[in-house]
């Protein structure tokens, strides 16, 4: 197990490219599933949690084949829809597959994805919007078997906004009988490019971005090329690592009015940002960030993916602020990491009250998840002597070359093997 060695603090100048979206290349890799094809897809970044998806699709049937500017798919004679426990436990997203392999086979047998360290993450909405289609389902030794003579149009109405539930209803409507009617879907710009995606594949879908979604069901799709959206997160990140370090970088390739709410947030901490429609440029001019609050809440609000490196920028901001999480019920596990570091946080349910230090100091800390060990990177950048974070598989599943790209920004971070 590989860890990361961070010298710090270093201010950040420079430009950085943004990889293609994970949250985005997920669901369309199990699109391409739902109906025998090829398919052409670009900006796919390269991580584990990709090249897991792409393992599955491989173990179900699918030829997969790398060119140096896409991945080639060929779903044609796919021929065992199961998803293991082996891949299912390493990679939530894998419960995607539902969706496209009861649209086309009629079943599918998927390991339950367990807990992982962020909550319990059940898959219920998931299922019993499938029921409603007309599923049926045997859950035994830890695995979902589903079953459907025919997928049927119905009204879908999600208690809770879920973002692969509505990915995976998107995918199973496009080939039922008849229309579906999503409401309370999730809004989240990778929802809107699987469903652009599916558009291409010849699929009929209005709505996606806002909360009601309808999707009529075509007999047939067809295997397209595509290319995936640029990741928001990366890019709210990197914005943040200039922000903590008081530098000035220009992100390219993005698509700025996907981070609104974090260009907002980072503008309130005293960042000067410019923005195009697909560069953002954060200039802190050398400044100590200001304390500010933040709340998680569905898109268009503020994301809880971005919640643990607002978390870290105020560690050191001047100011007290409160981080409030309402998606995930064990969000703040990069807290008593950070505390290691010398950062004074409070936990109250699910607020975290932060008291801003001048400082923070270098220290051997653990990474716990994709996000958290992200902002452990972001408080070891901006902290005085030595980090080191171990356990950084976890950054590898979400984050594409993260430390080339922040070397090339000036970062003094070196992998290491443990
Ligand atoms: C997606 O997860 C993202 N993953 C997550 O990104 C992201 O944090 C999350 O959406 C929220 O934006 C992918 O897109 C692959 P949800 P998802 O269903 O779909 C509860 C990252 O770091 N819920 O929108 O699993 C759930 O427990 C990852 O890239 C149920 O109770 O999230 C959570 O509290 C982490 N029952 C809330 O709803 C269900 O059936 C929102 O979850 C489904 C969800």
């Amino acid at each position: 197990m590989d860890k990361f060695i961070i010298d710090g603090p270093t201010k950040l100048n420079g430009e950085v490219d943004i990889s293609g979206s994970k949250n985005a290349a997920l669901p369309i890799l199990t699109a391409c599933l739902g109906k025998p094809g090829i398919y052409i897809l670009k900006n796919v970044p390269n991580l584990r949690d990709t090249r897991t998806m792409l393992k599955l699709l491989e173990i179900i049937g699918c030829k997969i084949n790398h060119q140096p500017k896409a991945i080639i798919i060929d779903s044609n004679n796919c021929n065992n829809p199961e998803a293991p426990y082996e891949l299912v436990r390493k990679m939530r997203a894998s419960v995607l597959v539902l969706g496209p392999l009861l649209a086309r086979f009629g079943s599918a047998v998927v390991s339950l994805p367990g807990g992982c360290a962020i909550g319990t993450r059940p898959v219920e909405m998931h299922l019993d919007a499938l029921s409603k289609m007309g599923v049926t389902f045997d859950i035994q030794n830890g695995y979902i078997s589903a079953n459907c003579s025919r997928l049927i149009g119905c009204e879908i109405s999600f208690p809770k906004t879920t973002v692969t539930g509505t990915e995976n209803i998107l995918m199973a409507s496009t080939l039922a009988e008849g229309k579906t009617v999503i409401t309370n879907a999730a809004r989240e710009p990778e929802v809107v490019d699987l469903a652009n995606f599916l558009n291409e594949m010849g699929a009929e879908i209005t709505g996606h971005g806002t909360d009601v979604i309808e999707v009529k069901g075509v007999k047939s799709l067809r295997g397209v090329s595509y290319s995936a959206l640029p990741d928001r997160i990366e890019t709210g990140t990197f914005l943040v690592a200039a922000a903590i370090t008081g530098g000035e970088i220009t992100i390219k390739n993005t698509i700025s009015n996907h981070v609104a709410i974090i260009i907002e947030k980072l503008r309130q901490s005293g960042a000067i940002i410019d923005s195009t429609d697909s560069s953002i440029t954060l200039n802190m001019q050398g400044k100590r960030p200001k304390a500010v609050n933040i709340e998680t809440g569905a898109y268009p609000l503020f994301p809880t993916d971005m919640q643990a490196q607002l978390t870290a920028l105020n560690t050191i901001a001047s100011g007290t602020s409160i981080i409030k999480e309402n998606i995930f019920e064990n969000r703040f596990m990069h807290i008593q990491e950070m505390s290691r570091m010398g950062a004074e946080i409070k936990l109250e349910q699910n607020c975290a009250i932060i008291s801003g230090k001048d400082e923070l100091i270098g220290a051997s800390v653990m990474a716990t998840d994709l996000r958290a060990s992200a902002s452990l990177i972001l408080a070891g950048l901006v902290a005085k002597g030595t980090t080191e974070i171990e356990r950084i598989y976890h950054i590898d599943r979400g984050y594409d070359c993260i430390e080339e790209k922040l070397q090339q920004l000036g970062a003094d971070i070196h992998r290491m093997p443990m």
